[in-house]
């Protein structure tokens, strides 16, 4: 019976004592509960002479018991004692100027394409995206590419480990954005179309100016009546809000299985105004001779048309890709010393963005 009742008394008396430790509110209150519990004359000392009174075995279990209270209680007044500087150093002065957290940002391709797509948006153009796992057939047979063309080559383009349809070819990473022309004709039908699709496209190659995965804007207008001035006003009308308003766009010709006629587009150089000169009479190190090549483009080839189920001799329409790392590169005339930086997760790269 006693020794029951002594468990219950340190059971009592060490709850006690945390609680009054807890709700102590200085360093002198838990002096005093120190002594109080504690301390030679204190309760669980007091309790220890009651000891002799058990038997044996449980005087020795219930010794043991009464210096685990002990040593609780010890515990509970040093960590008390830590919270009260802690809280003396933490003192609230609201008017120190706060922290800044550290907050991130979006990747600078991110920044890229929305602002591209706001200028085309603007346009009434509407942002699409189609698969860049592809079939053949959407990447090239329907664009026109011939069976043997090398981009279908291993070389250039990724294939993917999948069993070929028989309709549409083997399965492959979409190597440039124009595999959603004909998915956007054959989804939109015959009503006028103004796409933007921005994607990811792959192609084997990784060196200071190529990585394997990129990105691409692809537009494209088709509708009754377009010709070639509105390829001109749209390309004009972008390069003025992207790149700033005296620059000029130049269509040289070129040539692409899926577009007849066909441009590559060129941008004014922003360093020497499209003179190829400096003021002091050196010549120009960013774009040698005034212009900047920005991508393709041309007038939509009626078989491409036809392989979107439109009628070449209703619509006509136009298209242009640019790789979005590239036309991001020429309009801040950032001359990164290899483009794969941007991809390399470097924060001391990112941050400057
Ligand atoms: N797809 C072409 C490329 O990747 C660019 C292009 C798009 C050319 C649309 C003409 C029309 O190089």
């Amino acid at each position: 019976m006693q020794e029951r009742d002594l468990r219950e008394e340190i059971s009592n008396i060490k709850n006690e004592a945390i609680a009054q430790i807890m709700s102590a509110k200085d360093v002198s209150e838990l002096e005093n509960i120190k002594i109080a519990y504690l301390g030679r004359k204190g309760k669980l000392n007091l309790l220890i002479k009651e000891l002799k009174n058990i038997p044996g075995d449980e005087r020795k279990h219930t010794g043991i018991l009464i210096n685990e209270a002990k040593n609780t209680l010890i515990e509970q007044i040093v960590n008390k004692k830590n919270a009260f500087k802690e809280s003396a150093r933490k003192w609230f002065d609201p008017t120190i100027p706060g922290h800044k957290p550290i907050v991130g940002h979006l990747h600078l391709i991110t920044q890229a394409i929305r602002e591209i797509s706001k200028i085309f948006e603007d346009m009434g153009f509407v942002r699409v995206r189609y698969p860049e796992v592809e079939w053949d057939w959407y990447a090239f047979g329907a664009l026109n590419f011939p069976e043997n063309h090398p981009a279908r080559d291993d070389w250039e383009t990724f294939f993917v480990d999948a069993l070929p349809s028989p309709k549409y070819g083997p399965m492959i990473l979409t190597p440039h954005t124009s595999s959603g022309q004909v998915r956007e004709m054959l989804m939109v039908k015959n009503s006028p179309i103004r796409m933007i699709n921005i994607a990811k496209c792959y192609r084997r190659q990784s060196d200071v100016s190529h990585v394997p995965m990129f990105h691409q804007f692809e537009g494209m207008v088709i509708d009754k009546g377009i010709s070639m001035v509105h390829l001109k006003g749209t390309l004009d009308y972008f390069a003025r809000n992207f790149f700033g308003s005296e620059r000029k766009t130049r269509l040289r010709p070129s040539h692409f299985q899926f577009t007849e006629p066909s441009f590559e587009i060129d941008i004014s150089c922003n360093v020497c105004k499209g003179k190829a000169r400096l003021p002091n009479g050196q010549g120009c190190r960013l774009c040698k001779e005034g212009w900047l090549e920005l991508g393709g483009a041309g007038m939509i080839h009626p078989t491409v048309l036809i392989n979107g189920d439109i009628d070449p001799n209703n619509y006509t329409g136009f298209a242009f890709g640019w790789g979005v790392e590239r036309t991001y590169m020429m309009k801040s005339g950032l001359e990164i010393p290899d483009i794969r930086l941007i991809y390399s997760s470097d924060l001391r790269i990112l941050r400057q963005f």
